[in-house]
């Protein structure tokens, strides 16, 4: 190893919003702020090639500061580029960024990186090295438990030691096996069945090593059950896809004051200066407004106030009228 990392955080951060490809972009990012002011969130992966004398750069990595912590997830399997990719987290005031070991889509597979580095430590060993020493940034890793028949306990033992003595500083791991032929990447987060337990002993044997458990956590319950165990629990499907569900986790966990109930209204108005600044910059409603048909669920008349949503916000032209008016409705309704 040439250099460890430095941080000025411990990188123990108990509660995570998993980094999700088309859903967890600046606004969805924002829209959790307002449930949790503690979780680390993370980017949607970003290829480190892109990066590699883009003129998009700030399409790509620009964020809000209430975003804050955020990891920049990126996808990767030259040293060089995602040296770069470190440096360019650092400059532009990421907290973290996290090396994608564990995406395991055919187009992810033939760029050589995602879960198919499983099969090369060493060449994961070096990426974390050329990302330590680009960058004061902590860098950590995503992954499986295991790919194709690359799944014993050994060989996940033996993938995390060569890792962490490169300078990876946290593992959060998928408690699932991932078969790179044959399933398709949605298949490879149902099929595989979680196993947990393989992660438990995992921790159990290194104790030293901060591991955060990622795989089928719904509930802030089950968090606080993983955390009896694990550094962090990590979410992905479930805080997106019921971001209210999360309003407790600050206190739950962190030992923040309880706040009073979060009403759905309540974050779309705070919501509305992003939206504002968002639509002034030349973006559509609908890029925030995707996400927001999630916050309401399970009540009267949801489904009719989704679907208006969503017909409105989706017109090229739809302004933040639509959305002040989505909020009204939802005062209007207790909500
Ligand atoms: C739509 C979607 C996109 C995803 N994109 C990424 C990604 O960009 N990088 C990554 O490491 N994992 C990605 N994942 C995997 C999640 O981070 C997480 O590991 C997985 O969903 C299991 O956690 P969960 O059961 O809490 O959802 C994605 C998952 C979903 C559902």
């Amino acid at each position: 190893m040439d250099a460890p990392c430095s941080s000025d955080n411990d990188g123990a951060y108990r509660f995570s919003v998993a980094p999700m490809l088309d859903c967890t972009d600046r606004h969805f990012r924002v829209l959790m702020r307002q449930i949790s002011r503690r979780a680390l969130l993370y980017t949607e992966m970003v290829v480190a090639k892109a990066l590699h004398h883009s003129n998009r750069l700030p399409r790509l990595l620009d964020f809000d500061p209430i975003e804050h912590p955020i990891a920049l997830q990126i996808g990767g399997d030259d040293p060089k580029l995602l040296a770069e990719a470190a440096k360019l987290a650092e400059e532009w005031g990421y907290d973290e960024i996290n090396l994608n070991v564990g995406c395991p889509s055919p187009r992810v597979q033939a760029g050589n990186f995602g879960a198919c580095l499983m099969a090369q430590p060493d060449l994961v060993a070096r990426c974390i090295e050329a990302m330590c020493n680009a960058s004061t940034l902590p860098v950590t890793v995503k992954h499986r438990i295991g790919i194709d028949d690359l799944d014993s306990d050994a060989l996940l033992l033996a993938f995390v030691d060569r890792v962490a003595h490169a300078g990876a500083q946290r593992f959060a791991i998928h408690a699932r096996k991932a078969w790179l032929e044959g399933l398709d990447p949605k298949q490879n987060r149902t099929i595989p069945p979680l196993q947990p337990e393989r992660v438990a002993s995992l921790k159990q044997q290194r104790p030293e090593l901060i591991i955060e458990l990622n795989g089928g956590l719904d509930t802030p319950k089950d968090c606080i059950e993983a955390l009896k165990t694990f550094d962090g629990a990590m979410v992905g499907r479930s805080a997106y896809t019921h971001p209210l569900r999360w309003q407790k986790i600050d206190a739950l966990i962190y030992g923040e004051p309880a706040h009073s109930t979060i009403k759905a209204s309540d974050v779309l108005n705070d919501l509305l200066p992003h939206a504002e600044s968002h639509l002034r910059r030349g973006g559509r409603l609908w890029d925030l407004c995707r996400h927001l048909i999630q916050l309401v669920e399970g009540v009267p008349g949801a489904r009719i106030w989704r679907r208006d949503l969503g017909i409105k916000a989706q017109k090229t032209k739809a302004d933040l009228s639509v959305l002040i008016k989505a909020t009204e409705q939802l005062k209007a309704a207790g909500l």
